[in-house]
């Protein structure tokens, strides 16, 4: 099991240190042109987690191959790159680009709540991805997808490697004058309250593929990442829970070994899909 940083939640330059306690450094999604974002307020606390409304701000995928990457690479661990974007099109020349680097992986970011221009369907996307690069490809699929066992298979038919899940669900915060909190209105809610979304999302997957999982959505201790891994992540990744605590990290492993220890297990790892009643078939 690799422990990740949840795209957009870290930033690796301004926090080397909590990096490198990551397995891999997972990037901000990155866009083709630069993007500002949306205008604040872009974060609001609620009582069971957080409302964003980012809005893919970065600095364009030129700046980041030019001058954020080679920054990241002096960390000293694997780079996975998220990738985002408005077409098909889009995803495809950002592939093409990162295709002669060094990176680990790429993350297609196919599930961004707070922009309003809707990509394509995820399967096209990784299709025309999977031509451009060599690079392994995850998809981060959407969490609002009615059946999450078709939108696994169509990715997984159309190239990917792996899958990342869930991003943030889209959600409302209301101030004293009953205004948005928000400026943009809605935007995407994450932490704690997602944990049980999370494992249904996972769990769902893992029913449908053997693909590698990332694992995300409301982890903050290490018993929600055992049981992540007990629906079948293959991988888990922590978003949120680094704006309260950079020891999260070292926190969550040092946590998660206990509760496996307390669930039975000799490793975290035998716990795998365990709470799928066809572990069996999993296992052959
Ligand atoms: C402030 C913020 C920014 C985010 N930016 C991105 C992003 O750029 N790309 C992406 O794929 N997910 C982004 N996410 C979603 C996270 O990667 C993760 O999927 C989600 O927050 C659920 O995990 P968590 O509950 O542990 O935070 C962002 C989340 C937050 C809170």
């Amino acid at each position: 099991m690799l422990l990740l940083n949840a795209s957009g939640c870290l930033d690796a330059l301004t926090a080397p240190e909590v990096a490198s306690s990551f397995d891999a450094f997972v990037t901000k999604t990155i866009t083709p042109a630069a993007r500002i974002g949306n205008a604040p307020v872009r974060i609001a606390e609620t009582d069971h987690g957080m409302l964003n409304a980012i809005g893919l701000a970065n600095p364009g995928r030129n700046v980041f191959v030019n001058e954020t990457l080679p920054r990241l690479r002096e960390i000293g661990i694997p780079i996975w790159v998220s990738v985002g974007g408005f077409c098909i099109r889009d995803y495809v020349e950002t592939c093409e680009q990162l295709a002669g680097d060094d990176v680990a992986c790429v993350e297609l970011n196919l599930s961004c709540p707070n922009v309003d221009e809707a990509p394509e369907s995820a399967a096209e996307i990784v299709a025309a991805c999977r031509v451009a690069t060599a690079n392994p490809l995850y998809a981060k699929v959407s969490p609002h997808s009615w059946d999450m066992a078709e939108t696994v298979r169509a990715v997984e038919a159309a190239g990917a490697d792996g899958l990342s899940m869930i991003n943030t669900l889209r959600g409302l915060a209301l101030d004293a004058q009953l205004r948005p909190t928000l400026a943009r209105g809605a935007g995407g809610y994450s932490g704690p309250a997602l944990k049980p979304v999370a494992l249904a999302a996972v769990r769902a997957a893992r029913r449908a593929t053997a693909l590698p999982i990332v694992g995300m959505g409301g982890v903050y201790s290490g018993r929600d990442a055992l049981e992540l891994i007990a629906c079948g992540a293959t991988h888990v990744a922590l978003g949120t829970v680094l704006f309260a605590d950079w020891n999260a990290p070292a926190r969550v492993r040092e946590e998660l070994v206990a509760e496996a220890t307390r669930a039975g297990f000799e490793h975290p790892d035998d716990a795998f899909g365990i709470s799928l009643d066809d572990v069996a078939r999993l296992a052959n």
